[in-house]
């Protein structure tokens, strides 16, 4: 198995460059964003809970995204690897994400980590809002709120695995194509190794 963390702050294009990253290597994409925006869409107990955290650009609590996250490992058995897209996001989070894979016998290979400068996070965010009807993205206010989580809380993440000597910076600024090229470089090293 293969298991990367693709890590930066909002907006530096972990979703983007996800997509691209699943179809070449295969692997199974765990966004624990798009896990809870399909939630809110469907109505369920657990998304009308998050909703109003996301609105506001704060994070939902801890146990709610480990218990998704153990779900999506149970249910993919077959999965080549996992992407993880959004998650950890604490240091607790990245914890139990280590206990969940090492009950498996499986570990993070490498950690991604994308490098974009607050104006840019804060324009790109600003222009998406106008399409995506992503209700944290037309305001700059909670995109402001969802950096400073950022700092505050998940920035931990990178030293923890900083300590093992996994974590790799990549700049995300760029065309899509030289950032998914850095990425790609960075990934089949580590397959080869
Ligand atoms: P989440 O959905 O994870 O959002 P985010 O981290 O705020 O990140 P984004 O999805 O906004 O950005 P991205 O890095 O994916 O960039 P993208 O590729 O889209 O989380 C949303 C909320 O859910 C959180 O605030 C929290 O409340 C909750 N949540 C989720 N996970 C949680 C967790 N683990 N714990 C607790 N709470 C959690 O790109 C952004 C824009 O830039 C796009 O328009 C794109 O087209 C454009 N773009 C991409 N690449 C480039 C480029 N190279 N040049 C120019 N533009 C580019
Ligand atoms: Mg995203």
């Amino acid at each position: 198995m293969f298991n990367l963390i693709l890590f930066g702050p909002p907006g530096s294009g972990k979703g983007t460059q996800s997509e691209r990253l699943i179809a070449r290597y295969g692997l199974k994409h765990l966004s624990t964003g798009d896990i809870l925006r399909s939630e809110i869409a469907n109505q369920t107990t657990l998304g009308m809970e998050a909703k109003s955290l996301m609105d506001r650009g704060e994070l939902v609590p801890d146990e709610v995204v480990i218990g998704m996250i153990s779900a999506a490992l149970d249910n993919n058995p077959q999965a080549k690897g996992f992407l993880f897209d959004g998650f950890p996001r604490t240091k607790a989070q990245s914890e139990a994400l280590d206990k969940l894979l090492a009950q498996r016998n499986e570990a993070i290979n490498v950690v991604l980590a994308l490098e974009v400068t607050e104006e840019e996070l804060i324009k790109r965010l600003l222009n998406r809002g106008l399409t995506s009807g992503r209700s944290d993205d037309n305001n700059e206010a909670v995109i402001r709120a969802r950096i400073q989580e950022y700092h505050k809380k998940t920035s931990a993440v990178a030293d923890h695995y900083q300590v093992f000597n996994k974590v790799v910076g990549i700049k995300g600024e760029g065309t899509v194509d030289d950032i998914f090229n850095a990425l790609c470089e960075e990934i089949e090293k580590r397959m080869a190794a």
